[in-house]
C-alpha cells in the first residue's frame, strides 16, 4: 500500500514549505517536488492544506480507577476520538492503585490497550509505591520499553507516594535514565484546606478551587525540584497551571535541574469561573489542579511562545456529567477530577492559538508533537516529517468551520467543556503509520491497530 501526499504545506517543528510525501508501507520514503505517483498509489491532494505530523498527546487517562469510579473511555473509543482530533500517539497513564505491583498493573493496562487502541500508544509507568518488588518490577518495565515514570505528589492515600519513595524513585529513574512526569501538588494542604472549607459549609464545585489554590501547586513544584536537584533526575511537571508552579520550574531549571514543564488546553482557554457556574453545573470543570485565574492564561502562553513550557496536553479525563459527577453533590471533595478534551486539543490550539496569532504553526507543531517525541524517546520515528519516519500524518483543512458539542463528538461522555465553542479548521486526512484512519471527520481505519511503542531509555 502506497499513498502520495500531494502540494500541502508540510509544516514541522522547524520549517514549511510545499512538497509532496510518499509513503510505502508504514513508513515516509520520499518528500519531494512533482513525485510521479506509481500505479495503485492513492494520491490525496492537499493543495490549501496544512501537512502535519501526527500528533502525540503526552498525557491521557483511558483506563482510570479513580476515587471511587472509572474514567468513561474504552482505548477503542478513545483512540478514534483521538485520531478524529489529529491525534496519532498517545501517552496513557498507567497508575495502578497501591495496593497492586508495578508488574500486575502494566499488566491491566496492556491488557486493556492491546487489539483495542486504534492509534499507537504507549504509557508513563505509575510508580505509586516503593518497596524491594518495586524496584525489580519497575527494572524490568523500563528494559521492556518504557522510559518514563509517573507519580503523584497529591491524592493522600490513593495514589501519592510519601517523601521516602519518592527519593527512592528518583533515585532509580535517575539510574535507568527514565524520565519521571509528576503531578504536582502538596496533599496535604489540600486535604487541610479541603476540611476547612467543608466546616465552612462550602460544599460545592467552587470549593475545589479554593481548596487547591495556586501556592499548593507552586508548593509541589518546589518540592519535586529539591528531590530532582538532590537525585540528579530529569523530570516532567505534567499539568502545570498558574504563574506560581512556572516560577517554581524556572529557579529549578536556572539552578541545573532537568525539568520540562507540560501545560493543558484548559488551562490555556478556560478560567475558574466555569468551576462557579451554578446549578452544579461548576462539576464539568472540576479538574486537577483546577482552573485558574484568568491572567495565568497569558503566563501559560507566553510560556509556551518562548519555549519554557515545551508541551500542551489534555489530561484527557472523562467522567459523566449525569452520572458520575453528582458522586460529589453534596461534598466538592468526592466531584470526580478531569475534563475530556482529547479530540478537541489540536482544533482548539489552532483556533485559538494560531489563528489569533498568540502561536505560529511550528510552535504548534513542536508543543503538540515533537517536543513530547523528543522528551519521551519516540523522535525521529515520531514527531517529524522526514523519510524513515512513520507516515503518521495530519492533512489539516484550514477552511472547514464548525462548532464543538457532545452531540457530535466523538469521546465517550455525556458533556463537552467546550460546548459551542467555534473552531476553525479540522484535520480531513489523518493516517497512521500509512494507513488512512481519518477521512472527513470520520474514523475508517483498522480498529485496534495501535501498537504499543517501545521506548529506550538513554542508559539502554
Ligand atoms: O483532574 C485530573 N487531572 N484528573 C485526572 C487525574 C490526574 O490528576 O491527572
Ligand atoms: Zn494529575
Ligand atoms: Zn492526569
Amino acid at each position: 500500500m502506497s499513498i502520495l501526499i500531494k502540494d500541502g504545506e508540510i509544516v514541522t517543528g522547524s520549517s514549511r514549505y510545499v512538497a509532496d510525501i510518499y509513503c510505502e508501507g508504514e513508513t515516509i520514503t520520499r518528500i519531494d517536488k512533482n513525485i510521479e505517483p506509481p500505479a495503485g498509489c492513492e494520491v490525496i491532494d492537499a493543495t490549501g492544506k496544512f501537512v502535519f505530523p501526527g500528533f502525540i498527546d503526552p498525557h491521557t487517562h483511558i483506563y482510570l480507577p479513580f476515587m471511587g469510579t472509572f474514567a468513561k473511555e474504552t482505548y477503542d473509543t478513545g483512540t478514534k476520538a483521538a485520531l478524529i482530533g489529529g491525534t496519532t500517539t498517545i501517552f496513557d497513564m498507567c497508575v495502578p492503585g497501591r495496593d497492586m505491583d508495578p508488574a500486575e498493573g502494566f499488566a491491566l493496562w496492556q491488557e486493556q490497550a492491546r487489539g483495542k487502541a486504534a492509534c499507537d500508544y504507549t504509557f508513563h509507568m505509575g510508580v505509586t509505591k516503593f518497596d524491594a518488588t518495586s524496584d525489580s518490577q519497575l527494572r524490568e518495565i523500563v528494559a521492556a520499553g518504557v522510559q518514563s515514570f509517573k507519580i503523584f505528589l497529591a491524592y493522600k492515600g490513593a495514589f501519592g507516594i510519601d517523601d521516602s519513595e519518592l527519593f527512592q524513585t528518583l533515585t532509580l529513574a535517575r539510574e535507568l535514565g527514565v524520565v519521571t512526569t509528576a503531578h504536582c501538588e502538596n496533599e496535604t494542604l489540600v486535604v487541610e484546606m479541603q476540611k476547612r472549607l467543608l466546616a465552612a459549609g462550602v460544599t460545592g464545585p467552587e470549593g475545589h478551587h479554593a481548596s487547591r489554590p495556586p501556592r499548593v501547586e507552586a508548593e509541589g513544584v518546589h518540592h519535586l525540584m529539591t528531590f530532582a536537584e538532590l537525585t540528579g533526575a530529569p523530570v516532567y511537571i505534567v499539568h502545570l497551571s498558574c504563574r506560581e508552579a512556572l516560577e517554581e520550574a524556572l529557579r529549578a531549571r536556572q539552578r541545573g535541574v532537568q525539568v520540562w514543564v507540560e501545560t493543558l488546553i484548559q488551562y490555556l482557554l478556560i478560567d475558574k469561573t466555569y468551576a462557579e457556574l451554578p446549578d452544579f453545573e461548576g462539576a464539568k470543570y472540576v479538574m486537577s489542579p483546577p482552573l485558574r485565574d484568568k491572567s495565568n492564561q497569558e503566563v501559560l502562553w507566553n510560556g509556551l511562545r518562548q519555549g519554557l513550557i515545551n508541551t500542551v496536553g489534555t489530561d484527557h479525563a472523562p467522567f459523566d456529567f449525569e452520572k458520575q459527577k453528582p458522586m460529589g453533590r453534596d461534598n466538592f471533595t468526592l466531584i470526580p477530577n478531569g475534563i475530556p478534551a482529547l479530540e478537541d486539543r489540536i482544533n482548539l490550539l489552532y483556533t485559538y492559538g494560531v489563528k489569533t496569532g498568540k502561536i505560529d504553526l511550528t510552535t504548534l507543531v513542536n508543543i503538540a508533537s515533537t517536543n513530547a517525541a523528543k522528551i519521551f524517546g519516540l523522535y525521529p520515528r515520531k514527531g517529524t516529517i522526514q523519510p524513515g519516519s512513520d507516515a503518521d500524518l495530519v492533512i489539516y483543512d484550514p477552511e472547514h468551520r464548525s462548532k464543538l458539542s457532545a452531540r457530535s463528538q466523538s469521546m465517550n461522555v455525556d458533556y463537552s467543556g467546550f460546548e459551542g465553542w467555534p473552531i476553525e479548521g479540522r484535520p480531513s486526512v489523518v493516517t497512521v503509520r500509512g494507513e488512512i484512519a481519518v477521512r472527513d471527520g470520520k474514523f475508517v481505519g483498522t480498529e485496534g491497530r495501535g501498537q504499543f511503542l517501545k521506548r529506550p531509555t538513554t542508559a539502554a
